[in-house]
């Protein structure tokens, strides 16, 4: 895949990763936001710090659809809450035609594209994500990442993360980023 790149963006914006599980987007985040000196935030530790809760007892105890509650209104939160920022998102956060509305309205959007097989081995041995964690994780992950490209795709910035560490990645984004207008 090659990359792609809205050229019309405007970079006092929020830069917000979309990504399946597994993806690299908190690595790749914490690395862009260092490298660009704006603050990195994680939204699923957002999340886990607020409600006090891993994300797998949030599933277990109240369900996805309450997960993907407290994720809509801590995305929102966190959008609001100023422009110099990178934003890693769970993977699940662009279902919400809302979430997609608003982080459009607001940032610019970067996807880091994986394939499922990088999906599987990269969360090889993890145990806290509940959507794979069943005996049928690999079928349930090409399902979700098939229902979800639609989403992914429509990002501003599309990165293909394929045989690139989580820094190359990062300075692909950065490259992307230099050029345009402040
Ligand atoms: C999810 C992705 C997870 C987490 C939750 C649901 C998803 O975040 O929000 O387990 O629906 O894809 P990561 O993408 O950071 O693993």
């Amino acid at each position: 895949m090659k990359d792609t790149v809205n050229k019309s963006l405007k970079l006092e914006k929020p830069l917000i990763l979309t990504g399946f599980m597994g993806s690299g987007k908190s690595s790749v985040g914490k690395i862009l936001a260092e490298r660009l000196g704006r603050r990195f935030i994680d939204l699923d530790t957002e999340i886990v710090a607020a409600s006090g809760c891993s994300i797998n007892d949030i599933f277990a105890r109240a369900g996805q659809e309450s997960f993907r509650i407290l994720e809509s209104s801590h995305l929102k939160k966190v959008l609001l809450s100023g422009q110099n920022l990178v934003i890693s998102t769970g993977g699940g956060a662009v279902i919400s035609k809302e979430n997609r509305a608003l982080m459009h309205s607001i940032g610019i959007i970067i996807n880091l594209k994986v394939t499922v097989e990088q999906v599987m081995s990269r969360l090889k041995g993890c145990s806290d994500r509940p959507l794979l964690s069943g005996e049928d994780a690999v079928d349930h992950a090409e399902i979700l990442l098939k229902q979800r490209e639609q989403f992914y795709s429509a990002a501003d910035i599309r990165i293909d993360t394929n045989g690139k560490s989580v820094e190359d990645v990062a300075a692909v984004i950065q490259c992307c980023l230099e050029g345009f207008s402040e």
